[in-house]
């Protein structure tokens, strides 16, 4: 390889059109006048292995995954780090100089870096969180407030089977709620998070009867389309501390930009204005 090749980047998933990480890499690397790409690529899964054999013999130095890859390509990566392995799915690959696939999940790193800046004041170990969801996002939430110190998370989803597994997973810290009864238990919560699709651009609204919530509690949505999900503006007329879910998705970049182009970028106003255009 030459040295004066421009480095590259993607996220590979599929659908990725949508994708907000192109927006966001590009203006980091204007931000500190850098050259490189970062390129959207929708790969079915059974080409992920040879598409990610061939990427690096192009220049790409790494790639985000996204949906539907986040758990399949735990089996094509080299090495794995052991919060991907707990979490059971990697956001980010470094493509090493000695050829071997290095995966990484970043997504707890993001959420918990979202709140820092959104509610300077959180105190993980005040008090239970209640998540709502089991899914793949849900993992990196709960594996994250466990980092941080939360000394109880209460996880409830529409399938039970789904938390339990999660609970089973993750040790005594985590217990399960009956996804009917999630509203009851919101009054005992310090934080409540929803890391489901309800509440996302053209899918359900989220129905959790949330009047039980206390004045004060921190309330944060993974989704952010629409920004102020109903979640929120519920929350906030309620007296509760709101952290809307787009500073997620920048901060878990945060990792990766530094590690592909060697300079670790800020999450400020500008960034969140860069890819709101
Ligand atoms: P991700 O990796 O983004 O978490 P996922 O693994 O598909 O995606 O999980 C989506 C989450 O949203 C799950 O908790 C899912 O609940 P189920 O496990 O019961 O499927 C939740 N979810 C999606 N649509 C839902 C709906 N209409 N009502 C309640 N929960 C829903």
């Amino acid at each position: 390889m030459t040295t004066d090749r421009i480095p590259l980047a993607g996220v590979i998933g599929s659908p990725v059109a949508h994708s907000k990480s192109p927006q966001l890499h590009h203006h980091w690397l204007r931000v500190h006048g850098l050259r490189g790409h970062y390129i959207p690529m929708d790969v079915n899964t059974d080409d992920l292995a040879e598409v990610l054999g061939t990427l690096p013999k192009m220049g790409f130095v790494g790639v985000n995954i996204t949906v539907p890859h986040k758990e399949k390509v735990l089996e094509i990566a080299d090495l794995i780090t052991d919060r991907a392995t707990l979490i059971g799915a990697a956001n980010t690959l470094i493509f090493r100089k000695d050829g071997k696939i290095h995966a990484d999940n970043t997504d707890g790193y993001g959420f918990i870096e979202n709140l820092r800046q959104g509610a300077p004041n959180w105190n993980p170990s005040s008090g239970p969180a209640v998540v709502l969801g089991a899914g793949g996002a849900a993992r990196a939430v709960v594996a994250s407030l466990i980092d941080v110190g939360v000394p109880e998370i209460l996880i409830s989803n529409r399938t039970r089977v789904r938390a339990e597994k999660l609970a089973d997973d993750f040790g005594k810290r985590v217990k399960v709620v009956d996804w009917v009864k999630a509203g009851n238990v919101l009054e005992d919560a310090d934080m409540v998070v929803n890391t489901t699709s309800l509440g996302m651009l053209g899918k359900p609204e989220m129905r959790v009867p949330l009047d039980g919530l206390r004045k004060g509690t921190l309330v944060t949505d993974l989704v952010y389309n629409p920004l102020q999900t109903r979640l929120l503006r519920e929350a906030e007329a309620l007296g509760c501390q709101t952290v809307d879910g787009l500073g997620m998705l920048l901060h878990q970049a945060v990792p990766a930009f530094e590690r592909w182009f060697g300079k670790r970028p800020v999450v400020d106003a500008a960034t969140r204005a860069a890819i709101l255009r």
